[in-house]
């Protein structure tokens, strides 16, 4: 598989076995993670924080019923595995108006790493947002990440084997506006 290849094939996988992501998986997740490109290479303000413990995912879920209303949701689809990227909001060398901007074009890079190289490893992944909504809402799950001070969670991904395997999309075009200059 070559890296068009994994763009294109990838879709957000919804869908899991549940079967827990092997360690071998697991770094090559994280080192795809740390390969990103990062604006003035500030890696320092970036944390990721490996989710497979049963009843924090659990407790997300939950969170995200009560944030949303809907108790029945399932908003990380039994996924084994949550990584959650989390930035120090706060940056003393930058405005922070310009820097929050930055800050999640990094950790969206981040995670879109993460992502095709589960494609390249045949694990299913989907983006996740809402449930970092609910988890920054809820009273007390920010205080059993882990994270370091400072840091707030804006985005992440789950990753898991799945019995619905990627296949061979269409190529996507005009999905964009796209307006050229020159
Ligand atoms: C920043 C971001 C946040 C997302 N958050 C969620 C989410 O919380 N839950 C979910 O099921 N999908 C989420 N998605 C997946 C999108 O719904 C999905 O990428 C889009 O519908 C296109 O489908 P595809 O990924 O299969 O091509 C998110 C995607 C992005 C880029």
């Amino acid at each position: 598989m070559n890296v068009f290849e994994a763009i294109v094939n990838r879709r957000s996988v919804r869908s899991y076995t549940g079967e827990p992501v092997t360690d071998d998986e697991l770094d090559r997740l994280l080192t795809a993670a740390n390969c990103a490109p990062i604006a003035s290479a500030r890696f320092h303000s970036k944390h990721l924080t490996v989710i497979t413990d049963k009843a924090l995912l659990s407790e997300i879920e939950e969170a995200f019923g009560r944030y949303t209303g809907r108790a029945d949701a399932h908003p990380l689809y039994n996924a084994p595995l949550f990584v959650l990227v989390s930035v120090q909001m706060a940056d003393p060398l930058l405005p922070h108006d310009d820097w929050l901007n930055v800050l999640c074009s990094d950790a969206a890079i981040i995670v879109q790493n993460m992502a095709l190289e589960a494609v390249e490893l045949g694990l299913g992944t989907c983006h996740i947002w809402g449930a970092v909504r609910a988890i920054k809402a809820d009273p007390a799950l920010p205080g059993k990440l882990g994270l370091p001070e400072g840091f707030t969670p804006v985005c992440g991904a789950i990753f898991g084997k799945s019995e619905t395997p990627y296949e061979e999309r269409d190529l996507r075009r005009g999905r964009f506006g796209v307006n050229t200059i020159g």
